[in-house]
């Protein structure tokens, strides 16, 4: 997981913003993370971002307003930019204060005991975990 944010003196302290990839988020880190940010009442607006919103069961049913809910697969350059325009509607002028790179695979590598080497596996693994976070970064 990785997070990234600005200079915190140049935040806008009424007025925080989040934008995280917790997946389909019920389960895992991102959820805890959507509801431990939601607990603070001076955080403006969350954004959680989910591969596929209308299965996100456990973050529906979260009421609270400062809570939105974008649609973003990160292996998808198109669902990236999506996501982006997504988010600059809620946030308008004031920009993102946190992004917090959540989403992310394992998947099960090993040489041992076929001694099969698995490039696809760690393309896969890279896709997402590295380059999804590297474009989810940098769009604009
Ligand atoms: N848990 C740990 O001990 C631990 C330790 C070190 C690092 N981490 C890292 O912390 C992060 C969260 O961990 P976790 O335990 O909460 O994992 P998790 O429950 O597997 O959650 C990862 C989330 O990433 C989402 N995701 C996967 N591929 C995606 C894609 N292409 N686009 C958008 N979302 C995608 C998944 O969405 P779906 O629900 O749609 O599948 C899932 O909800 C991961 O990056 C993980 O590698 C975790």
């Amino acid at each position: 997981m990785h997070a990234q944010s600005q200079n915190p003196a140049s935040f806008k302290r009424d007025i925080p913003f989040l934008f995280l990839h917790p997946g389909r988020a019920n389960r895992g880190i991102g959820l805890a993370l959507v509801k431990e940010f939601l607990k603070h009442k001076d955080v403006g607006i969350v954004i959680a971002a989910a591969r596929h919103p209308t299965k996100a069961t456990a973050l529906k049913v979260i009421s609270d307003p400062r809570l939105h809910i974008v649609e973003l697969d990160v292996n998808s350059d198109e669902s990236i930019k999506n996501s982006y325009k997504e988010v600059e509607k809620i946030v308008g002028n004031h920009g993102l204060n946190v992004l917090i790179n959540n989403a992310g695979i394992l998947l099960s590598y090993s040489t041992k005991p076929d001694g099969k080497i698995s490039r696809d596996t760690l393309i896969r693994a890279f896709n997402t975990n590295v380059f999804g976070t590297v474009i989810t970064t940098q769009v604009q």
